[in-house]
């Protein structure tokens, strides 16, 4: 077997992605190297510890030199794929500059439709069908870069932005590390700066059934 795709992720709070992430690493063949959060008290946290994990917090408040940490020890982890997954701030240019094309962000809603917050009081506000979730390279703007794949689900009527949300989290726990092992096993890989899946370049996100 190939040597395990290096990754570090990125989180603020409750961290059931990560969990989803990190019981997932061996059937897909990835490693999570680093845990980093800008919330000291987030709830995430415990996962990497309980999996002994590298983690590293900082204080967003005092976000510059701070970052440069953040920049600093991801270089020293060699991580190949920075995963955010529930990670509530947006990053600056500096940042996404220097790890370009190798920044993921699962958003709950199907891009491009929604992007920002309250996406699941906004699917019902709508009386939208169908709601999903999408996994998306990251860039200046926000919710915006390549969307590599997404997971849909039906909308009930009687969901509320709670119970649909907590429908949704259950099927992005498939669909953010299925997502990472394609990247991780070049299935997913950038080439002058067009995405393609499996040798064809990309023209509409990669559905996850499950
Ligand atoms: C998820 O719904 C994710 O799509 C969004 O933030 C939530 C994080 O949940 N970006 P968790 O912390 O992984 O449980």
């Amino acid at each position: 077997m190939s040597s395990a795709f290096n990754i570090v992720v990125l989180i603020s709070g409750t961290g059931s992605n990560l969990a989803s992430i990190i019981d997932k690493q061996q059937q897909y063949n990835y490693k999570v190297s680093l845990v980093v959060s800008n919330q000291k008290s987030a709830k995430g946290l415990d996962f990497a510890k309980q999996n002994n994990i590298p983690i590293f917090t900082f204080n967003w408040d005092k976000s510059d030199r701070l970052l440069l940490d953040v920049q600093n020890i991801i270089r020293q982890h060699n991580c190949q794929l920075i995963v955010l997954a529930g990670f509530m701030k947006i990053l600056p240019s500096p940042f996404i500059d220097e790890f370009k094309q190798k920044i993921i962000n699962i958003h709950p809603s199907l891009l491009p439709k929604y992007p920002g917050l309250n996406t699941h009081q906004r699917v019902i506000d709508n009386k939208d069908q169908t709601h999903g979730a999408s996994v998306h390279y990251v860039n200046a703007q926000l919710d915006a870069g390549e969307i590599i794949s997404q997971t849909s689900i039906n909308v009930d009527l009687n969901s509320n932005a709670e119970s649909l949300g907590k429908q949704l989290l259950f099927r992005e726990h498939s669909l953010l590390p299925y997502t990472i092992h394609l990247i991780g096993q070049n299935r997913v890989e950038w080439r002058d700066d067009k995405l393609y899946f499996d040798h064809k370049i990309l023209t509409t996100p990669i559905i996850i059934y499950d």
